[in-house]
């Protein structure tokens, strides 16, 4: 790991590592600390897993090196955000997690809750997983969806996500007027123009995510080198990059692969 400048905000770790195997070896030891911390805790431990490319190596090491570190009855899965295509799609997140970790372990399949994406439209699929967040979740009793949840529950004790060349996180892209919404954990994401796969998607919101007791970003890849820098810097043009907005309650773990670092800072 390459220690990085003592950051200004105390409750943002960041964790800088020469490549992305170390980055992913440490994801899943976090991950397995966290898990059993909760487990031993609260006799649960909830995840959002995120999609995209950089996680899958954590994923496989979950599943491997670390399958035994944990008790697999005790996880519940959840996703922070999905593409609107079918489970079986290469571009679905839920199946490359079943492909990296989910297929390789003995997780309860009922205890694992992907966006049902065979519905006739992504809002339905967003309003669906909205109800499913809450109810798999949620307090009992926590308000439905429209209507202001006063609870100050967390969400999931791990989110996991990961920032694109363009600052979005999850399915929460620059200027999206799903940025401001503070009630809804769901919502439907109309197809990027900007980001590949351009398809609709479901994404949960900041206010899921800033609820989440821990927030691990796994970070790599040269294209986000100048997002990552100004996000780090702190500074307020950074705040146009979803994944700068968000802020949770808990803790942010920042890993971040020297490539994605503003300077390619070499190993310590
Ligand atoms: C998605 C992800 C998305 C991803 C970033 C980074 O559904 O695509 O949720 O937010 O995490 O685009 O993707 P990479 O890890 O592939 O760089």
């Amino acid at each position: 790991m390459i220690q990085t400048d003592s950051d200004p905000n105390p409750r943002r770790a960041v964790r800088a590592f020469p490549d992305l195997q170390a980055l992913s070896q440490a994801a899943a030891e976090e991950i397995v600390l966290v898990a059993n911390a909760s487990v031993a805790e609260r006799g649960v431990f909830s995840i959002a897993l995120a999609g995209g490319n950089t996680p899958r190596g954590t994923y496989e090491l979950l599943a491997t090196r670390h399958r035994d570190d944990l008790d697999w009855s005790r996880p519940i899965v959840v996703f922070g955000d999905e593409r609107f295509v079918p489970p079986d799609d290469p571009r679905s997140n839920y199946r490359m997690a079943r492909e990296a970790l989910l297929d390789r372990v003995p997780i309860p399949p009922e205890r694992v809750y992907p966006v049902a994406t065979d519905v006739p439209s992504v809002h339905e699929a967003a309003d669906r997983y909205d109800r499913v967040l809450r109810e798999t979740l949620g307090e009992p009793g926590v308000a439905a969806a429209g209507t202001h949840s006063h609870s100050a529950s967390a969400t999931v004790d791990v989110a996991l996500l990961g920032v694109g060349p363009d600052g979005h996180t999850a399915s929460l892209f620059p200027g999206a007027p799903t940025l401001r919404e503070r009630t809804r954990w769901a919502v439907s994401v109309n197809a990027p123009s900007h980001i590949q796969p351009a398809v609709p998607r479901i994404s949960t919101t900041l206010e899921f995510l800033d609820r989440a007791r821990v927030v691990i970003f796994l970070v790599a890849g040269a294209d986000k080198r100048v997002v990552i820098g100004e996000i780090l810097g702190g500074g307020e043009a950074a705040r146009r990059y979803p994944a700068a907005l968000v802020a949770p309650r808990g803790r942010a773990i920042w890993m971040i692969d020297q490539s994605a670092m503003p300077d390619g800072r070499s190993n310590a």
